[in-house]
């Protein structure tokens, strides 16, 4: 079975203006697949991301994750779905200032009602595999954009979910650490059958996925 089958997708913004964010999305994903969304800036690259993660409500079309249209849930079993099923890097990060680094990776753990020993152990692996230890204790403003942006992955990888999401997820980062976050986050898909879906412009990230998804502007701009 496909992992994921989205049919029809719309993403309509109202405002003062209208603005067709997505029209008529029709894509599958696999489980183990590596797919990058590719396309100029406001081709809705992020709306689509989010429309997947189940942050966004799509205005129509469906969103089958194992089966199931995760557009027809409820805004409980919405939450539900994103704290267990899916891990989203946002292209801002979407850190917690107020809290620490520890903290900010501890926090979906805590929100899944994770057991403390188990948190304090998967919390200390993710910032190990990340290269963050040495920032436990300091609060997001204090780090580098390469920094947080790693802790944004592993903020993302903490409940060890299904689907991974990346917004743009190398755009601060500097050669070695693109080189070496891109390979973890690409041999956990492969080796843990996940779904990894990359927004990007990345040269670099383009040679190594499997299929690249080409969007356009809507309203043929
Ligand atoms: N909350 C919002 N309200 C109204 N319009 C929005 C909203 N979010 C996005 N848009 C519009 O929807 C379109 C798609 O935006 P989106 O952020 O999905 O594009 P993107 O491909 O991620 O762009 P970028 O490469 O700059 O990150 C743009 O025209 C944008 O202005
Ligand atoms: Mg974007």
């Amino acid at each position: 079975m496909k992992h994921i089958i989205v049919e029809s997708l719309y993403k309509i913004y109202s405002g003062i203006v209208e603005t067709v964010a997505l029209e008529n999305i029709n894509e599958k994903f696999e489980k183990g697949e590596v797919v990058a969304i590719a396309g100029p800036s406001g081709s809705g690259k992020t709306s689509l991301l989010t429309c997947l993660g189940g942050v966004l409500r799509p205005t129509s079309g469906k969103i089958l994750v194992n089966g199931e249209d995760i557009t027809k849930l409820s805004d409980d079993e919405l939450v539900t779905y994103r704290r267990d099923k899916v891990g989203l890097i946002y292209q801002d990060f979407n850190l917690i200032n107020q809290f620490t680094i520890y903290e900010n990776v501890a926090l979906p753990l805590l929100i899944a009602n994770k057991k403390s020993a188990f948190i304090k152990e998967r919390v200390d692996l993710l910032l190990e595999s990340l290269d963050i230890t040495r920032y436990k204790k300091t609060y997001p403003p204090y780090l580098s954009g390469g920094e947080q942006q790693r802790v944004a992955i592993a903020v993302a990888l903490a409940n060890d979910p299904q689907i991974i999401l990346a917004d743009e997820p190398t755009g601060n980062l500097d050669l070695e650490s693109r080189e070496r976050i891109l390979n973890l986050l690409i041999n956990k898909t492969r080796e843990h059958q996940k779904t990894l879906i990359i927004a990007t412009h990345d040269p670099f990230i383009l040679k190594k996925v499997n299929r690249i998804v080409q969007l356009a502007k809507a309203n043929g701009e």
